[in-house]
């Protein structure tokens, strides 16, 4: 009885926009690992009993691990990792009806998908997430590397009441929500090094990357994506060469890909509301503890050329305070640092 009644309340709530396929792994995934009868489900979804059954078989095909005992109904498997719109949702507490969300098995790049529908006029909170990217994109017209059954691929649409020069901080305030959520939900203890990489054990298993279009005449922002890249395992076969010394994994290889669902809604949690005090950068006292770079000595490259500095500070618009060798402080705004090893 509890838990129709469950089932029923949250299909008043999100209303007809769920196809029916979508509807009955919503409903069991939020039921993972018990029974949920076949009959309560076309009743709640006002459809009949073969149509569930249709949607089940269609699931399965799709590799969900979903039994059907008879007198009992369907039942999800506890250990069925596919990554879901409902697996996230069912953790998005207070943001439910916030973020709109669509889960791929393949895209070329979650951010690039949603660009285009941003040019389309996707609502703001849109969220675009893949089991893997073909040609996922990183900073500075870099790869990021995405494989199947290893990573978090996720993009969200934001459009921001801010003048473009703000929306930088918007990638700080993920690499803070990114950080703090990766510590929560697997213990790893997670470090942000400026200006947006997440790392662990010394290296990297995020990166963020924020595009945007401008109303050229107002100065303001009429769009942006952020999109985040996790390495949650170690792919099949390790990390391609040319990234084995650089990147790591959040869980090593531990089979933990059943955490992705709750990782992707913990950082939309975690995130929503700094992003909502942007200007407040409410997110800075974490952006700082979690710095890996401040009192370390770095390379800052720009250009063809690098300088050696210490890392003094982040000032409060999130830039980096560095001291150069030839005695000048400079707070810098962009670029790429590296981390250089202590000699003594
Ligand atoms: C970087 O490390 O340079 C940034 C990497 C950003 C990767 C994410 S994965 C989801 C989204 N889609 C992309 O193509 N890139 C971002």
């Amino acid at each position: 009885m509890r838990l129709l009644s469950f089932i029923l309340s949250k299909n008043s709530q999100v209303g007809e926009w769920m196809e029916l396929k979508e509807q009955v792994l919503d409903a069991l995934e939020r039921n993972k690992g018990h029974h949920v009868s076949g009959g309560a489900l076309a009743e709640t979804l006002y459809v009949s009993r073969n149509a569930v059954w249709k949607a089940v078989k269609s699931l399965q095909d799709d590799g969900h691990h979903i039994s059907a005992v008879t007198k009992k109904g369907y039942c999800l498997a506890p250990d069925s990792s596919i990554l879901s719109a409902a697996s996230i949702g069912k953790h998005l507490v207070d943001y439910a009806d916030i973020f709109d969300i669509e889960v791929y098995k393949s895209l070329p790049s979650t951010n690039t998908a949603l660009k285009e529908k941003a040019a389309q006029g996707a609502r703001e909170g849109t969220v675009i997430a893949a089991e893997e990217q073909s040609a996922g994109r990183g900073r500075l017209g870099r790869s990021f590397y995405s494989p199947s059954g290893s990573g978090i691929y996720f993009s969200i649409l934001l459009r921001p009441p801010v003048k473009a020069t703000d929306a930088t901080l918007i990638t700080t305030a993920a690499a803070a929500a990114v950080a703090l959520s990766i510590e929560a939900i697997t213990g790893a203890q997670a470090k942000i090094k400026w200006v947006n990489d997440v790392f662990v054990d010394g290296k990297k298993v995020c990166g963020i990357l924020t595009e945007g279009a401008f109303d050229m005449e107002s100065g303001g922002v009429e769009y942006v994506v952020l999109g985040i890249g996790i390495n949650i395992t170690t792919p099949e076969g390790g990390f391609p060469p040319e990234i084995s010394g650089l990147a790591t994994s959040v869980c090593g290889d531990e089979a933990v890909l059943g955490i992705r669902g709750l990782l992707i809604a913990e950082i939309l949690n975690r995130f929503w509301p700094y992003y909502q005090n942007l200007s407040r950068k409410t997110y800075l006292t974490v952006y700082k503890e979690k710095s890996l770079i401040i009192g370390g000595d770095i390379d800052v490259i720009g250009g063809d050329q690098t300088r050696k500095a210490r890392a003094l500070d982040i000032d409060d618009d999130c830039r980096l305070v560095v001291l150069f060798e030839d005695g000048k402080v400079e707070s810098l705004s962009t670029g790429e640092v590296s981390i250089r090893p202590r000699t003594t």
